[in-house]
């Protein structure tokens, strides 16, 4: 496991508006076979809000998340975490694919209160407040694997959410929806916000990322190079290369 340290309530996480951060990360390197995928990358996670991760495609945003959430050591640099936010299941991880068991709704919800050590007498209550959450309550009984991509995305957001996490990671969460299926899960991530979660969210999608997100960090080739309010990012992007993507063109 990478080096964690509970932050001490000084320089360089000074507590903002919004109170100390969550996770902050610390000149993060990861390197594969001799190359750099994760170049020096430092940027902090807020204790809510929604922080949208952009960047073409192999800039590094799945790595970030998966360093974020301790599922892959840095080669060199630190994460450090506020405290009370040490281990799982303070931070959720949901994929662009769902990852479902081959059991009913019901059953899947089930296992993951019981995973997360929920009391046996309050998980029925639990279970119903996660159906009606993610409007699954209808389709508690039918086989996770057999849903659409948008339902299967909903049983996974409200799995995540079972965990009560103060984090949560969408690894673009709506790449492969409708529209309306991708409007249900921006109501979760809504709800969980207002809950007090803080939500880090890579998308492609400008439009989802204008709707939901406080601010904006764009990655390209591994490093960071722009962490900027959304309204900011979208309207005068700094560095030529968020401008290029913002425009849709290739970045190599
Ligand atoms: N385990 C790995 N070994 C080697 N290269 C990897 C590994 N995982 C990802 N990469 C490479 O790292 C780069 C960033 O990947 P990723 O974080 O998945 O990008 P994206 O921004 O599209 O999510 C890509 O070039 C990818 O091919
Ligand atoms: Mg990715």
């Amino acid at each position: 496991m990478p080096e964690a340290a509970v932050m001490p309530l000084c320089d360089p996480c000074r507590p903002g508006p919004a109170g100390p951060p969550a996770i902050v990360l610390e000149d993060l390197v990861l390197e594969r076979g001799g190359k750099r995928l994760i170049d020096g990358l430092s940027m902090t996670v807020p204790a809510r809000g929604v922080t949208a991760v952009m960047g073409p495609n192999g800039a590094g945003k799945s790595l970030a998340l998966r360093l974020i959430a301790q599922l892959v050591e840095p080669t060199s640099g630190r994460l450090r975490f506020a405290a009370g936010l040490l281990a799982q299941p303070e931070i959720a991880f949901v994929f662009q694919k769902p990852v479902l068991l081959r059991r009913s709704v019901r059953a899947n919800l089930d296992h993951a209160l019981r995973t997360y050590g929920t009391p046996r007498g309050e998980r029925a209550a639990r279970l119903a407040e996660l159906l009606a959450l993610g409007q699954l309550t209808e389709l508690a009984e039918r086989p996770a694997r057999v849903l659409s991509g948008g339902e299967q995305q909903r049983v996974a957001m409200v799995r995540a959410l079972a965990a009560e996490p103060k984090v949560l990671l969408l690894d673009e969460p709506t790449a492969s929806l409708d529209p309306q299926a991708t409007a249900a899960i921006e109501a979760l991530i809504r709800r969980a916000v207002d809950d007090g979660v803080s939500v880090v969210l890579v998308t492609h999608q400008a439009g989802q990322a204008q709707r939901l997100a406080d601010t904006v960090c764009f990655l390209h080739k591994g490093r960071l190079h722009e962490s900027a309010p959304a309204a900011a990012f979208f309207h005068n992007p700094r560095t030529p290369e968020a401008h290029a993507y913002l425009a849709g063109e290739l970045l190599l």
